[in-house]
């Protein structure tokens, strides 16, 4: 591999993640890039419905036929003579944690907003996290085909709710029933909206020139002048694009159109490719690594069980940094210092698992995971170093885990401490009793891990009310005063999965109280890997 083969590659590399509020249209739209992405032939296939807003049983279902999940956990596809990497991110928001720690894993997000909507709530949780590591940001303003709120209005609701210059890209003409399509801001191209072809790519009419007297024929005179005073209103009242400020976070360019209706997106699409970053910088513990280093690196941001049940594996992705994978080829697991060969990585065309030969910067590959892997793990050419900023949340929800048959524990222990690696829930075991404490930030979790933990490891367990409300990471750099901490306050900490000292607080006051009691030590609501 060339110094120009890893820059070419590196270059061409687009990978981000959707960020919305369920329903709002990620679905819909996802099929139809992977459909402009020539990745399916029919749009409408893509997934069987969305596990969101299933009850439990339905997504025990599912999750039996687990073949769904897989094919969209990352999906790539070709447009625009760019490679485009789109991760997805679970809509319910009991897993929110997977979906905040995949966001680590992007160079770029677009936010699908629902135009009768505007930013709502999960939107708002969503974007918290991408500005911690100042991921840039796409808007696609979805449902022009309803009658919608004044776009006007939608792009000032997202200036100050969420913080972020808008510069609108496309602007809509009409909505609902009178929509007719968008006029490109920038190339001075109106796109004509046909209906009936949401399940393929659309035809693309065209008419070259807001001034071209052509607009005025198909919209009628009075449409066409409304949209040339509102085209000048908007040039002059909004921001105009600049690549830096949304290269930064600062400023969002927006486009409009119908996901549904497979309009517009061809427009945000083109932009997307054209202006969202490549492979960014890394941060590591020792230093910053840039994609154009020939060192092979990356890191787990997520692992998944079982995905396909001829297969009965679990499957670590792993975000390629810098320099090239090679099949067969080995590499440094850092955290337990061992050479590892992978002779079998998977990666993520269109919806087909297949195994890949090469990888470069910004693509994800999954590494068959026999247990050794856990999320936020590094793997180098033997440099020993970790990747910073792989976050793990402190849960919100606690219960204890009760056997049925208490010949079980082994089993039961095996399979809780493999469910909080991949990160499916949180483990806590007092330092003070035996209990087993799970921690969720969704209820949904707990259902999941019953599920799991008899079908994968057999072991039949109910659950008990537990006295924790709420959970932080102990630090302190004074070992002495650590020390006197740990006795004097033994009867509220644990360790969990990994082995970390956390205090586990019956109130929120008591957490409050215990804090300002030790001022040496450090509460922590976030536990990086
Ligand atoms: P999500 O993944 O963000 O949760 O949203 P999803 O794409 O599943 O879309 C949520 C609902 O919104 C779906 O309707 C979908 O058809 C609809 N939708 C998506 N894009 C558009 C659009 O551009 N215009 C209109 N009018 N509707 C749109 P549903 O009734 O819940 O599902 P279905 O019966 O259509 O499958």
């Amino acid at each position: 591999m060339s110094a120009a083969d890893l820059a070419r590659e590196v270059g061409l590399r687009r990978t981000f993640a959707i960020i919305s509020h369920p329903d709002a249209g990620k679905t819909t739209i996802t099929e139809k890039m992977l459909l402009f992405g020539n990745a399916i032939q029919l749009a409408g296939s893509v997934k069987s419905k969305r596990s969101d807003r299933h009850a439990t049983s339905d997504w025990m279902k599912m999750e039996q036929e687990r073949g769904i999940s897989v094919t969209t956990s990352v999906m790539q596809f070709p447009y625009g003579g760019r490679i485009v990497n789109l991760l997805d991110t679970p809509g319910h928001e009991d897993f929110s944690e997977d979906t905040y720690r995949t966001l680590t894993a992007v160079d770029s997000a677009l936010m699908v907003i629902d135009g009768a909507k505007g930013v709502e709530a999960r939107t708002i949780k969503l974007m918290e996290v991408c500005r911690l590591r100042t991921t840039p940001i796409l808007t696609f303003v979805n449902k022009m085909d309803r009658d919608i709120r004044d776009p006007i209005e939608v792009m000032d609701e997202v200036e100050t709710v969420l913080n972020i210059h808008c510069a609108p890209m496309t602007w809509p003409i009409g909505m609902g029933r009178h929509f007719k399509g968008v006029y490109h801001l920038y190339n001075d191209v109106i796109h004509l909206y046909t209906q009936g072809q949401g399940s393929r790519i659309p035809d693309d009419k065209r008419i070259e020139g807001l001034d071209n007297p052509e607009v005025d024929e198909v919209l009628g005179a009075e449409q066409a002048e409304e949209l040339r005073m509102e085209v000048e209103l908007v040039r002059g009242a909004s921001h105009e694009f600049d690549l830096e400020a949304y290269r930064r976070g600062e400023l969002t360019p927006v486009y409009f159109g119908t996901a549904m209706g497979n309009f517009g997106v061809r427009e945000m699409l083109d932009g997307f490719v054209e202006h969202a970053p490549p492979p960014q910088v890394r941060e590591t513990d020792t230093r910053s690594v840039e994609p154009e280093d020939a060192r092979f690196t990356g890191f787990v941001f997520k692992i998944q069980a079982n995905m396909d049940l001829k297969h009965r594996d679990r499957i670590a992705f792993l975000r390629v940094c810098s320099g090239k994978y090679e099949k067969n080829m080995k590499m440094r697991h850092v955290r337990i210092g061992k050479e590892v060969k992978i002779a079998d990585a998977l990666t993520f065309m269109a919806s087909d698992r297949a195994h890949v030969e090469e990888a470069w910067p910004g693509d994800i590959i999954g590494l068959h995971n026999h247990g050794t892997i856990q999320i936020g793990d590094t793997f180098t050419m033997g440099e020993d170093m970790r990747f910073t900023g792989i976050p793990h949340f402190a849960p919100e929800l606690f219960k204890r885990v009760q056997l049925k048959d208490p010949l079980k524990l082994k089993a039961l222990q095996k399979g809780l401490q493999q469910l909080s690696e991949e990160g499916a829930t949180q483990l806590f075991q007092p330092l003070d009793n035996n209990d087993l404490i799970l921690g969720a930030v969704g209820t949904l979790q707990f259902d999941v891990v019953a599920h799991r933990l008899k079908e994968e490891y057999k072991v039949d367990c109910v659950y008990e009310p537990v006295n924790v409300q709420t959970a932080r990471w102990v630090y302190c750099d004074d070992a002495r005063k650590l020390e006197e901490f740990k006795r004097k306050a033994s009867a509220n900490l644990a360790l969990d999965g990994g082995g970390y000292l956390t205090y586990i607080a019956p109130t929120r006051v008591n957490l409050q109280m215990t804090q300002e009691r030790w001022p040496e030590i450090r509460f922590a609501a976030t536990r990086e890997h």
